[in-house]
């Protein structure tokens, strides 16, 4: 079942040189029980995203989507109310600066306390009623792997290292039992242990309480270590979406391509010393967007006909934006959806297993 389901969510921003979009048609539907990933470098509208999906934009900003549901219940045009309640109770969030996510002067056990939806609490005397929020913040922090809670209960938020606030925000999103954790590049900056206890952690509550997770991040091998399925994003458009594996194995978009050839891990053959390979240049500023193709002027495979914005094709399970979609015989590109399915190679087509 699609728990978010988003297709075509476009995003105005007003800027001082006027308006831009910001988001152009991103598309991607995140289901049951499914960790997947969204990728993209720095400026590509991975944080746009998530604040167009939990209603964090300013109101002066144009949002548009042909869908943007939740359980198919429209999140734009749903009441105020409504969409506080779905956001207090089934998706949480942690955002990617933990410290600044916290309240300064108040102390992580209170943080943690405040966190927990009252109706969890059952009725009682008041000091009954302390003692359960109490418990409960214990045992979410239990769960998250710190089990020194007193330690760091009595602590304020500048006084933690930030591995354990990256902990504590997960913590207090876990603490209104969510369906959808949306995580927002949780795992920056963080050294490779504490980054792989939380990559742990995350596939740990995929896998015992069903949860479904948004996982938001230019870090491509925690990608693949824990997402069943991603979604490449640049310059605010979707530009290749898919099974993690698929894509890992034969990616159709040349941006894709060029991310995995820029992580040294995925380059099985590299010498040492040898440099890495990067796409030329940097993605380019909302307000001067180059025409047809926003990856053309960095693409090693751009030709005349990238002018034209190209369309989202589907292979299978496999979408991808691109005229020249690499893998593809030559003479075949730039055809039709129809033209590109009876072109493909057998293993893209899903004639033939693609890990054969
Ligand atoms: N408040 C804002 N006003 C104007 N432009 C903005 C604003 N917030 C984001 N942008 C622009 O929108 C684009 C996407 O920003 P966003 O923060 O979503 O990128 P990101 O993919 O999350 O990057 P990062 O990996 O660095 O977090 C960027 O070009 C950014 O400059
Ligand atoms: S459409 Fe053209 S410029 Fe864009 S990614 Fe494909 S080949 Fe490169
Ligand atoms: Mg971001």
């Amino acid at each position: 079942m699609a728990l978010l389901d988003i297709k075509n969510l476009s995003l105005y921003i007003e800027t001082a040189n006027g308006v831009v979009k910001a988001l152009d048609k991103i598309s991607f539907v995140l289901n049951e029980g499914e960790i997947k990933a969204l990728v993209g470098e720095s400026g590509s509208g991975k944080t746009l995203v998530v604040k167009a999906i939990i209603g964090a934009l300013p109101d002066y900003w144009q949002i548009k989507a042909d869908r943007l549901t939740y359980k198919g219940q429209d999140l734009i045009n749903m009441s105020y109310e409504q969409r506080r309640q779905i956001m207090r109770r089934d998706i949480a969030v942690v955002f990617q600066e933990p410290t600044s996510s916290l309240d300064p002067s108040v102390k992580l056990g209170d943080q943690i306390e405040e966190s927990i939806p009252p109706e969890f609490i059952n009725k009682g005397w008041f000091w009954e009623r302390n003692k359960q929020r109490k418990d409960i913040a214990i045992g979410l922090l239990h769960k998250v792997g710190i089990r020194n809670h007193k330690k760091w209960m009595n602590c304020f938020p500048h006084e933690i290292p930030s591995n354990v606030s990256q902990k504590i925000m997960i913590a207090m999103a876990l603490a209104s039992e969510p369906s959808v954790l949306i995580a927002d590049d949780s795992t920056r900056s963080m050294e490779s242990t504490t980054k792989t206890q939380v990559l742990r952690l995350l596939v740990k509550l995929n896998k015992t309480k069903n949860l479904s997770i948004l996982f938001v991040s230019h870090d491509l091998l925690s990608i693949t270590s824990i997402a069943n399925s991603m979604t490449v994003l640049y310059c605010g458009q979707t530009v290749e979406s898919g099974k993690v594996r698929s894509l890992l194995k034969r990616p159709l978009h040349p941006y894709t391509k060029a991310l995995l050839d820029s992580a040294p891990s995925f380059q099985i053959s590299l010498p040492s010393k040898s440099p890495l390979k990067a796409l030329k240049g940097t993605i380019p500023s909302l307000q001067n967007l180059p025409t047809g193709c926003r990856l053309g002027p960095r693409c090693p495979n751009a030709r005349k006909e990238c002018v034209v914005a190209p369309p989202m094709r589907n292979i299978q399970d496999h979408q991808y934006a691109c005229h020249y979609p690499l893998h593809f015989p030559s003479h075949k590109k730039h055809a039709t959806n129809e033209m590109v399915l009876k072109s493909a190679p057998e293993e893209i087509a899903g004639k033939k297993d693609i890990y054969d």
